[in-house]
């Protein structure tokens, strides 16, 4: 036999091998991903279940709080989304970053948090739910879309609940009604006591005002920093970089509601504030010892403009 010949053929079965190999490896890549999809989204049905029965009831039908007349902060928020690198529009968030959302959203559902009526869920602490279901519901919590899923899952409840009735509008108020924690049922609900909950409503702040949206090529996020970053600044007064009315829904309006009507704090109405405006820029600063009221100069570095900003805003803006 010709030996060129021979060799021929062997270099064009080596280049039939590469090609194989190759395409081999392409395909292998998007199994990877195809089957890292698919355990995320069993981990969102999961949690999203775990919501409808256990969590519904006091942060909404839907997780966003009062925005839905529940009593207790919404759930189902930008600020605790966690972006991951196959993202197209939007930074991953960093490492760091990620890990604290976490750490905030595992160990305050594990523990619930002292003195407010947020359940202890972990088994280990005497709740319900072990860690992998925590795991669940956090991923529910920071994964971008995940809430879309959710819809489908309590969409399905509704029909599993109410067989009857084909309106689905007239089966979710129903749901609703059933559901939904009573204001006036509130004080009535146990609270938790002192373990293992290292986050407050305080300290909670920097998680419920964190922007995770930092648009592709812009200055990557840093740690640690509550202002939001690769958005234009706002226009009109600030608290923290933030419009004075954000600031207040994501730090004030849990315990003074969200159209400052009142709840554990009093009404902050422009009718309602009759004192001098150092009084109440006073009780922003310094809290009132011995009640719910933080002391935010301390506990969220708020300057005196930023106070003197939120002043002006209770005092003469009507909800
Ligand atoms: C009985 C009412 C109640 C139930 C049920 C409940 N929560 Fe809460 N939760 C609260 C309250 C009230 C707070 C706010 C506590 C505070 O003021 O610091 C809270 C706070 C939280 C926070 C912190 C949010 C923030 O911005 O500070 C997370 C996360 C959370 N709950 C998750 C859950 C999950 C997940 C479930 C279901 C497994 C659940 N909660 C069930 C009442 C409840
Ligand atoms: C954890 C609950 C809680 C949070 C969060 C909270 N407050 Fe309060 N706030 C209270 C309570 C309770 C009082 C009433 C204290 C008392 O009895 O003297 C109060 C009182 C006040 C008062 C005095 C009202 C008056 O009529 O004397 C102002 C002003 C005020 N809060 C502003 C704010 C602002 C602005 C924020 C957000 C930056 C905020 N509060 C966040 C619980 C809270």
């Amino acid at each position: 036999m010709n030996t060129s010949k021979q060799v021929n053929a062997m270099i064009g079965l080596l280049g039939l091998l590469v090609l194989v190999l190759g395409a081999y490896a392409i395909n292998e890549g998007n199994r990877q991903q195809a089957a890292r999809e698919e355990i995320l989204e069993r981990d969102i049905v999961r949690g999203s279940k775990m919501f409808v029965n256990n969590c519904r009831g006091c942060h909404g039908m839907e997780g966003k709080g009062s925005e839905e007349g529940a009593f207790a902060p919404a759930l189902n928020r930008d600020s605790f989304l966690i972006i991951d690198e196959h993202n197209k529009d939007f930074e991953p968030t960093p490492a760091g970053d990620a890990a604290k959302v976490r750490t905030f959203l595992r160990t305050t559902i594990a523990c619930g948090r002292t003195g407010s009526p947020m359940p202890t869920w972990a088994e280990r602490y005497g709740g319900p739910l072990s860690d992998t279901k925590i795991d669940q519901l956090v991923t529910l919590l920071t994964t971008p879309g995940a809430w879309e899923i959710y819809k489908e899952i309590s969409d399905e409840h509704l029909e599993e609940v109410y067989p009857d009735i084909h309106d689905h509008d007239e089966a979710f108020q129903k749901d609703k009604d059933a559901t939904i924690v009573k204001l006036a049922d509130v004080p009535t609900l146990s609270v938790t006591e002192a373990n293992c909950g290292q986050y407050t409503g305080t300290t909670a702040s920097e998680f419920r005002i964190r922007d995770p949206f930092v648009a592709k090529g812009s200055a990557p996020a840093t740690g640690g920093d509550a202002t939001p970053k690769g958005k234009a600044a706002p226009s009109g007064p600030t608290v923290k970089g933030l419009p004075v009315a954000d600031f207040f829904k994501a730090n004030c309006a849990v315990c003074h509601g969200q159209n400052r009507q009142g709840g554990v704090g009093p009404a902050l109405t422009p009718a309602r504030l009759t004192q001098a405006d150092d009084f109440y820029a006073n009780t922003i600063a310094n809290g009132r010892p011995g009640t719910a009221m933080p002391a935010w100069r301390q506990t969220a570095s708020l300057t005196d403009d930023d106070i003197n900003n939120l002043v002006t805003f209770i005092k003469t803006v009507n909800p």
